[in-house]
C-alpha cells in the first residue's frame, strides 16, 4: 500500500520509521519531512497547510492512506478535506480535534460526563476572570482557550501572577486564542502522558510516557515542546491505566460519538496522578512529540494495520504487542532554544552514535547540505535508546549523545531522573 505521512518533526520521523518497517508498505512518502526522514521515506516539498496541494499529490500518486502528525494540520481540518476528496486518513476531523484545539470544549465535555479534571470556570471578560481568581486564591491556573504553541498556560503560584496572566491573555498576547480564558484549580501530583488509539467507538490502550517540558536540568528554565521522554511511566500502573480508560477515554469517545463527531485517531491524555486518583490535565488530538518516539521504539507489532483500523472503525478486538524494554529519548536542541537560535550548524558523529547498542536517532529540525547534516530548527535530534530499564536506556542514550559532535547544540543531562531514582530505590 502507498502511504503519505504529513509533518517534519521527530514524531513524524519515528512514525515514518515504524511505518516503513511494515511489510504492507509498498511506497512511503513524507511531506515535507526532514534529512533523517529521507532515510525511511521519500520526502516531498509540499506545504501541508495547502490542503489542495496535499490532495493533488494523493491523486497523482494514488496514495492509499495518509497519516497526519501535527496538531496544526488536525486543527486545520486536513483529515476532513482528505476524506471529502475520497482519501483515507489517520487522525481526527477538525470537529473531533476540538479536544485539543479548544480547552473550553474539553472542559465542558468533562463536566457533562463526569470526567475527573480540575474544577474550572470559563471567561470572555477580564474583570470577571479576575474576580473569580480573587475569590479562589492561589495557586491557580490560567489558560488561553485555543492553540497557543504550548505557551498558553500560566500555573500561577500567587494571585498577582494569575491576575497578570489574565491581563496578558486579554491584552492580545495570543491573538484570538486569548479572547477566552479558562481559570482552573491547581492540581498537585505527578504528570504522565497516556495514549490510546480510537476508531470512533472503541479504544485500544497504547502505552504511557513521561515528558520533560523545561529547557534545563532539574526542571529549570523556560517551557519547551519537550526536551526528552521515556516510556513506560512508572506512576501509570496497570490499575491507573484501567481507570484512565474507564473514567476518561471511553466516556469521551461516547460523548463525541453522541455529538455526531466521532473521534478517530490517537488520543493523548495528559494525566495528573493526584492523591484522589488520575485527573485529566488536557487532551491532545495527536501523538506527543517526543513521546511518540519512545512509543514507536517499544511497539513490537506492525503499526500500519492498527492505524488503518482506526480509520476503518475496526479497532474492536484489535491487539498490539510491545517490547518489555523501557525506551528513553534525549532531545538535542540548538543553543538558544526555546528562544532565538541560529540555523545551519554542522552536526557530526551521527553514524558513530547510532552504533551504540539499542540506539535509534530520529531527526527533528535537520536538513541535508553538501552531503552533511545541518541544524534547521530548535529541537534538532532525538537520541533514543531501548534498555532493560530506564537506567540502562538512559546510559545508552547519553553514550550516543557523547559521540555527536555539535558544539552549537545542547541537551539536558537528566532525562528520566524520576524513573532512575525509583529504580535505584528498588535495587
Ligand atoms: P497544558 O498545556 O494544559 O498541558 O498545560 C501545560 C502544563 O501546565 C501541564 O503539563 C501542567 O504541568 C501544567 N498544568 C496545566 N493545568 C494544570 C492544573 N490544573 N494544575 C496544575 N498544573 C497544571
Ligand atoms: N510533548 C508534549 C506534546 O507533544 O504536546
Amino acid at each position: 500500500m502507498k502511504i503519505l505521512v504529513l509533518g517534519s518533526g521527530g514524531r513524524e520521523h519515528a512514525l515514518a520509521w515504524k511505518i516503513a518497517a511494515s511489510p504492507l508498505v509498498e511506497k512511503l512518502w513524507c511531506a515535507p519531512g526532514n534529512a533523517g526522514i529521507a532515510r525511511d521515506a521519500e520526502c516531498v516539498p509540499i506545504d501541508i497547510a495547502d490542503h489542495a496541494a496535499v490532495i493533488d499529490f494523493c491523486k497523482r500518486n494514488a496514495v492509499d492512506f495518509v497519516v497526519v502528525g501535527p496538531d496544526a494540520a488536525i486543527a486545520a481540518g486536513v483529515v476532513d478535506d482528505l476524506n471529502a476528496a475520497g482519501f483515507k486518513a489517520f487522525g481526527p476531523t477538525r470537529a473531533a480535534g476540538r479536544l485539543e484545539s479548544s480547552k473550553n470544549f474539553t472542559k465542558a465535555l468533562c463536566r457533562a460526563n463526569n470526567i475527573p479534571t480540575a474544577a474550572y470556570e470559563h471567561f470572555t471578560d477580564a474583570e470577571q476572570a479576575k474576580a473569580y481568581i480573587r475569590k479562589q486564591g492561589a495557586p491557580i491556573v490560567v489558560k488561553a482557550d485555543g492553540l497557543a504553541a504550548g505557551k498558553g498556560v500560566v500555573v500561577a503560584m500567587t494571585e498577582a501572577e494569575a491576575l497578570a496572566a489574565v491581563d496578558m491573555m486579554f491584552g492580545g498576547a495570543f491573538g484570538a486564542s486569548g479572547a477566552e480564558v479558562v481559570v482552573e484549580e491547581f492540581m498537585q501530583g505527578e504528570e504522565a502522558s497516556f495514549f490510546a488509539l480510537c476508531d470512533g467507538e472503541h479504544a485500544l490502550e497504547l502505552a504511557t510516557a513521561q515528558d520533560h517540558k523545561r529547557a534545563f536540568d532539574g526542571d529549570e528554565g523556560p517551557n519547551t515542546g519537550g526536551m526528552g521522554a521515556y516510556s513506560p511511566a512508572p506512576v501509570m500502573t496497570e490499575a491507573m491505566c484501567a481507570r484512565v480508560m474507564d473514567e476518561m477515554i471511553r466516556p469521551t469517545l461516547r460523548a463525541l460519538k453522541a455529538m455526531g463527531t466521532p473521534y478517530k485517531g490517537v488520543i493523548f491524555a495528559g494525566i495528573m496522578v493526584t492523591k484522589d486518583g488520575p485527573k485529566l490535565v488536557e487532551y491532545n488530538a495527536r501523538f506527543g512529540d517526543p513521546e511518540c518516539q519512545v512509543l514507536m521504539l517499544r511497539m513490537m507489532s506492525d503499526i500500519v494495520p492498527a492505524l488503518l483500523a482506526c480509520a476503518d472503525g475496526q479497532l474492536k478486538n484489535f491487539n498490539l504487542r510491545w517490547f518489555d524494554d523501557a525506551a528513553l529519548t534525549v532531545i538535542m536542541a540548538t543553543k538558544g532554544y526555546p528562544g532565538d537560535y541560529g540555523r545551519g550548524s554542522v552536526i557530526g558523529g551521527l553514524d558513530e552514535a547510532a552504533k551504540v547498542e539499542g540506539v535509534e536517532i530520529f531527526h527533528a529540525g535537520t536538513a541535508a547540505k553538501d552531503g552533511r547534516i545541518v541544524a534547521n530548527g530548535g529541537r534538532v535530534l532525538n537520541v533514543c535508546a531501548l534498555g532493560r530499564n530506564v537506567t540502562e536506556a538512559q546510559a545508552r542514550a547519553y553514550q550516543a549523545v557523547d559521540r555527536i559532535n555539535w558544539p552549537e547544540g545542547f541537551c539536558r543531562r537528566d532525562i528520566g531522573w524520576q524513573a532512575v531514582a525509583r529504580e535505584k530505590a528498588k535495587a
